[in-house]
């Protein structure tokens, strides 16, 4: 029973499972390109939408393609009575909790529930990326006493979004920063929540459990908490020049500070730069230049910490953004949610198209062999 040949990856960094055309990631340069396009030009010129179909369907789509998948999207955004039922039933929940159960529960009111063909896998992502929003601004309004706000078909998803939360239409820039942070959070490889729902996927089990299970992985702060802990810690530190004395105390207790490293990249996260601007315009527009202060302040006490491959990721300036547009801080994460919805339906649909079982070994380490004795002579 020796384990000591066996060369264990503990965390399966760096090791490869399967091939993809989904994103590719260089973690030394912090090039992100989906399906071949850099994520800087998407994030700068394409739309929500658009990134949407070009991850789920391997190309650009021409205007009408667009619009096509537009009118699929935007016409799939209610979600039944019963699920609404379910939510207010749950409501004192976390966010990220009640979103899991009631993507779970969705599967039951699906028309395609039961068809896992990939025609139907396919109708089905697309009807959960639309209702995803909705679960979450359904719960926000029903643990605030207030009635939900029914979702409208002539806003885009960003623009949806933030009118269901906030119950009035957001303006265009506001609208578009949004989008920018979906954009920037619609896929990344075989992240842990992704690789939860191919894992899910790989049992031949359908999409609505393998998106509720990438939500159950996406909720964790190593993944998708990490904005909410960065809002936090810029409460916390108050004032930019609290910042170096709060990162010397967290590092000193060998704590993790917020936003800062990944699995992946050992160079800046590519996707941080299109928010931090987003903060520095936000911040100063709303009279609060301290919170991008703050941040910047952070970045400059953990500049030793670059030098080891620890940068700003993705999640640093997300949480102060969704902060200044009055979101509250446990809605952090399903935001990530909404935004990697097509990431999670690309990735299912890639695995059911060679599909595999997914199911590694464990070296066992624990007793040899032993006599079973009868409880009660133990
Ligand atoms: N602050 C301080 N030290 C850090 C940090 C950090 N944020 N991240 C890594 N390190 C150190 C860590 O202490 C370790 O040092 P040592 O070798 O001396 O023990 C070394 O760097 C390697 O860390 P690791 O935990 O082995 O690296 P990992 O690849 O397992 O962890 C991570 C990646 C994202 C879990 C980790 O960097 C972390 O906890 N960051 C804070 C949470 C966060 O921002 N998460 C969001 C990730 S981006 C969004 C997403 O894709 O989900």
């Amino acid at each position: 029973m020796t384990t000591d040949k066996i060369d264990i990856h503990r965390g399966l960094a760096d090791v490869y499972f399967d091939r993809t055309e989904s994103s590719f990631i260089d973690g030394k340069e912090g090039t992100l390109l989906y399906r071949g396009y850099n994520i800087h030009d998407l994030a700068e010129k394409s739309t929500f939408e658009e990134t949407s179909y070009l991850l789920i369907h391997g190309k650009l789509p021409t205007r009408s393609e667009l619009d096509a998948f537009d009118v699929d999207l935007r016409s799939s955004r209610a979600i039944p009575d019963q699920v609404v039922e379910i939510i207010r039933a749950i409501k004192d929940s976390h966010p990220m909790d009640v979103l899991r159960t009631a993507t779970s529960a969705l599967s039951s009111f699906d028309p395609d529930a039961g068809d896992n063909s990939p025609e139907a896998t396919l109708r089905k992502g697309l009807r959960l990326t639309s209702q995803v929003p909705t679960i979450v601004t359904t719960h926000y309004a029903i643990r605030d006493g207030r009635e939900p706000v029914a979702p409208r078909n002539d806003l885009s998803h960003a623009a949806n979004f933030l009118y269901m939360f906030k119950g009035e239409e957001c303006d265009e820039d506001t609208n578009q920063l949004m989008d920018k942070d979906f954009i920037l959070h619609a896929e990344h490889g075989s992240n842990a929540s992704s690789f939860t729902a191919r894992v899910v996927v790989g049992t031949n089990a359908d999409i609505h459990g393998a998106i509720t299970a990438g939500i159950a992985a996406l909720s964790g702060p190593s993944h998708g908490g990490a904005a909410e802990g960065v809002m936090k810690m810029a409460l916390e530190i108050g004032e930019p020049e609290n910042a170096a004395q709060y990162v010397k105390d967290v590092l000193a207790r060998r704590d993790r500070v917020m936003g800062f490293g990944h699995r992946v990249y050992r160079a800046e996260d590519p996707r941080a730069r299109h928010l931090k601007a987003g903060v520095k315009r936000l911040s100063e527009e709303m009279g609060q230049p301290k919170w991008y202060a703050i941040l910047e302040a952070v970045i400059e006490a953990m500049k030793p910490y670059a030098r080891r491959g620890i940068h700003v990721n993705v999640d640093f300036f997300a949480g102060v953004i969704y902060y200044l547009n009055g979101i509250p801080e446990d809605l952090f994460v399903p935001i990530f949610a909404i935004g990697r919805m097509p990431g999670w339906v690309l990735q299912v649909l890639e695995q059911q198209e060679n599909n595999i079982l997914l199911r590694p070994r464990l070296a066992y380490v624990g007793p040899e062999e032993q006599a079973y004795v009868p409880i009660a002579d133990r």
